[in-house]
């Protein structure tokens, strides 16, 4: 699997090549990494090029002094240029879809197509999530999947997610959750004008289907998907069905 230079440091990004021009780009949220769009990157049935990669200071990408969604963005935008993509399609995860907006908002001429997968347009964070990553991060990782899955979901799924959340530092998920927090584009989304696909599941108590709902009341060619019995990990719970969503909305819209 390839890296890339950023600032001198290495980016890791998994890469699935196709012949055609567009390309998905897969930002994972807070604290995760490019671990979380595996059944994406494994059966998703199309035509693009497709990148799911670990922001600085996540996964396998090098730990970074400074990060920031800002930062997060320049990640993109140079991978974007070392892969000399045209136009790119963001699939964002939580945090990841609030880059996506932000990519979008900086540099809208390289984006065809948005899909906001279990995020919002404002990300405020419950207190207690910053206690309790302050106080005891494996602590905060024992009682995260309650507030982050369907509570029926596979216990291999959510353990599988936890043991990969505890590869990041604590300090880096703290921050993520402060960009969430800080991060505020209630005002600006009805200004998107590409098509979004916008995904969440019924029973996100992270980002709830309210949030969703304000995305598609506001982005005018907005497709809406809510996942019955599913959370806020609604990619890991409900692979097959954020798979189809995906290849209709790319149908549906040429892309
Ligand atoms: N889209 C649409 N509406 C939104 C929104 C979004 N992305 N984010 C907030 N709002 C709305 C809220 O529904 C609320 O509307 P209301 O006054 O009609 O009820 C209003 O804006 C203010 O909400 P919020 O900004 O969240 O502030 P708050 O003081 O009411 O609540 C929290 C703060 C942290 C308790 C609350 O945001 C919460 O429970 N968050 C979810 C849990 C969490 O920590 N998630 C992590 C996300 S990464």
């Amino acid at each position: 699997m390839p890296f890339f230079d950023f600032k001198k440091k290495k980016i890791f990004y998994h890469l699935i090549e196709k012949s055609t021009q567009q390309a998905m780009i897969f930002i994972h949220g807070a604290g995760e990494s490019s671990y979380i769009w595996k059944n994406q990157m494994s059966n998703l049935m199309h035509d693009h090029t497709l990148i799911a990669f670990d922001l600085p200071s996540h996964g396998k990408s090098s730990e970074f002094k400074k990060i920031s969604i800002e930062i997060y963005v320049d990640v993109i935008k140079a991978l974007v240029e070392h892969l000399q993509l045209n136009k790119i399609i963001l699939v964002g995860h939580s945090l990841g879809g609030a880059i996506a907006q932000t990519y979008y908002f900086k540099y809208r001429e390289d984006v065809a197509a948005l899909i906001l997968c279990a995020t919002g347009a404002r990300l405020r964070v419950s207190p207690m999530i910053f206690d309790s990553i302050q106080n005891d991060y494996s602590e905060f990782l024992k009682i995260l999947p309650v507030g982050a899955f369907y509570r029926k979901t596979l216990k291999d799924i959510i353990e599988d997610f936890v043991d990969e959340m505890s590869k990041t530092k604590a300090e880096v998920a703290y921050q993520d959750f402060s960009f969430c927090n800080e991060f505020d584009m209630l005002k600006k989304i009805r200004q998107i004008r590409v098509p979004s696909l916008i995904i969440c599941g019924n029973a996100d108590k992270l980002t709830p289907p309210k949030y969703s709902q304000f995305f598609k009341a506001k982005i005018s060619n907005s497709t809406l998907i809510i996942i019955k019995n599913a959370g806020h990990m609604v990619m890991l719970e409900k692979p097959e069905e954020i798979n189809l969503a995906i290849q209709d909305f790319l149908k549906n819209n040429r892309l």
